[in-house]
């Protein structure tokens, strides 16, 4: 009987359980034994583990965040500033592998999205078994269609941008509505999309402080007293950095405030002539009941690293391409950011029904 670690890295998404319920009830008929980590691979660092049976992962599916907690950006953080590599210190790599051989953990199923990867990808160098499981709200691991959590944090966003719409009518405003998603527009053009906004920025499309205020002026011009511009964090203006919370010393730049800075600057450039407010939804996208699309997502995944394990294909990560459920090497997946691109349907869908984007408008 094989001995497995399961380990999950990074921000929790929702779905997150029904990809740890579904490894262990698929591979316990394999014949597998599965210790899940505490925090991540703070866990094992630590010696804090507990072991998963099928009693432990019953009932467990449709209840949001992670029943073996979360660390984003530990101690194995492979990420930093705007997401460039940082190198493991050696001494930690050498204690987890200890640890692990102490345990007589064989191999590890790791769960995680771009950060909690390129960090596994470091371990796969220096001769550590584990497979890996795409996971974010974000979406923006690259080959992969879709990570489990996105869909319900869009669910989230709209069910957001309806409530939103109905004050912002009633009070004739504009609403500045971020959300997450690191350097990739995805939740913010799939939400803004389905949630009718009228503007969308994202990162991939960089914005222009005095096109925006002449989308906003021409709205009012026509009779629209009210607008809704769903704001992704990373959006910046056109040589403008990413909006950062730089008092925290996180690994990583954290995120955020973008939508706040977005309306000050209009206040100075226009003042009085629209009234604003700005929503940050934050972590309620993360957080949760995992609508049906993800659950099943999670439960392909988690039933498909087995098949992985089974196959011995250590260093991959299971992926859904195409549709298709096949097995990817780590490097290629951490290599780079999925992005929206022009050729993305849903960009183009909302460009013909006139979502603005940030771009010359001079009407
Ligand atoms: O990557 C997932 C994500 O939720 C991002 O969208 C967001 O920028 C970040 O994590 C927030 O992370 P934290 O857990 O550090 O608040």
């Amino acid at each position: 009987m094989k001995k497995i670690g399961i380990v999950n890295g990074g921000g929790d998404t929702q779905a997150m359980n029904a990809v740890i319920a579904s490894i262990v009830r698929t591979g316990v008929n394999r014949d597998y034994k599965f210790l899940g980590f505490i925090k991540g691979w703070e866990g094992l660092l630590d010696n804090e583990y507990i072991p998963l049976e099928v009693k432990d992962v019953r009932g467990i599916s449709h209840i949001g965040g992670t029943i073996l907690q979360t660390t984003n950006k530990g101690r194995f953080a492979a990420k930093e500033g705007d997401g460039q590599t940082r190198k493991i210190p050696q001494d930690l790599i050498n204690l987890a592998k200890k640890n692990a051989a102490m345990l007589g953990v064989e191999a590890f199923i790791v769960i995680g999205g771009d950060g909690t990867l390129s960090g596994a990808q470091q371990l796969v160098d220096q001769g550590i078994k584990l497979i890996g499981v795409p996971k974010t709200i974000d979406n923006d691991l690259s080959i992969v269609d879709k990570t489990f959590g996105f869909s319900t944090a869009v669910d989230i966003v709209v069910e957001a941008l309806d409530r939103i719409h109905t004050t912002a009518l009633s009070h004739n405003r504009v609403f500045f509505v971020e959300t997450m998603g690191r350097y990739a527009g995805w939740i913010a053009l799939h939400a803004g999309l389905a949630g009718a906004a009228n503007a969308i920025l994202i990162p991939e499309l960089q914005f222009d402080y005095k096109n925006l205020v002449n989308f906003l002026s021409w709205r009012k011009r026509i009779g629209k007293n009210y607008s809704i511009v769903v704001v992704a964090e990373g959006s910046r203006a056109v040589n403008e950095d990413f909006v950062t919370n730089p008092e925290f010393t996180a690994a990583e730049n954290r995120l955020g405030g973008i939508s706040y800075e977005i309306m000050k600057r209009i206040e100075r450039m226009s003042p009085g002539e629209f009234e604003m407010r700005n929503v940050i939804l934050g972590h309620t996208q993360r957080g949760g009941t995992p609508n049906a699309e993800d659950r099943i997502l999670a439960k392909v995944y988690g039933t498909s690293a087995i098949d992985a394990l089974d196959a011995e294909r250590f260093g991959h990560m299971v992926a859904l391409v195409d549709g298709e459920m096949r097995t990817v090497p780590i490097t290629d997946v951490v290599s780079s950011l999925k992005l929206v691109t022009d050729e993305d349907l849903s960009l183009q869908t909302a460009r013909k029904l006139g979502i603005y984007f940030g771009e010359e408008f001079n009407s």
